[in-house]
């Protein structure tokens, strides 16, 4: 059912939308010793998230919807919380990898409801999102030890 794909594919705009703000938020704000390496890491990290909301949106249009385009309906949506704080370094890093095990989880609820409606076009597209995430969660893994 297409319907069921694009609330899936939406509430995935939701959640990458508030990580791309969380990532921007650690970019600026990061401080300490770490500062090059962590402002470079969120900022190569949210100029992706760029892209995967991009390209989210617009498989949902390909798919008849309208993805989400206010912020109020994106905080409706999404597992994630904004992040008020401004926290030390580390904990920006492990807020970041527990956000991306919740996106993950969310990005494979999405992949089975679209593997079962027999989608390959987004069961594509979330495979490549899938890969990047884990990706990213095992560097941040490497660099926490
Ligand atoms: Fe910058």
């Amino acid at each position: 059912m297409s319907n069921e794909t694009i609330a899936k594919l939406n509430s995935l705009v939701a959640d990458f939308t508030v990580f791309y703000q969380k990532l921007r938020h650690y970019h600026w704000n990061v401080k300490g010793e770490q500062f090059f390496t962590l402002h470079i890491k969120f900022e190569e990290m949210y100029t992706g998230v760029g892209d995967t909301i991009d390209a989210l949106a617009e498989r949902i249009v390909g798919l008849g919807g309208t993805p989400l385009h206010t912020l109020g309906h994106m905080l409706d949506e999404t597992s994630l919380h904004e992040d008020p704080e401004v926290p030390a370094a580390a904990q920006m890093v492990a807020r970041t990898a527990a956000d991306l095990e919740t996106i993950t989880n969310n990005v494979r609820a999405a992949l089975a409801v679209a593997e079962a409606a027999g989608d390959r076009t987004t069961v594509n597209l979330l495979d490549g999102i899938n890969d990047g995430l884990e990706a990213h969660l095992w560097m941040l893994k490497a660099w926490q030890r």
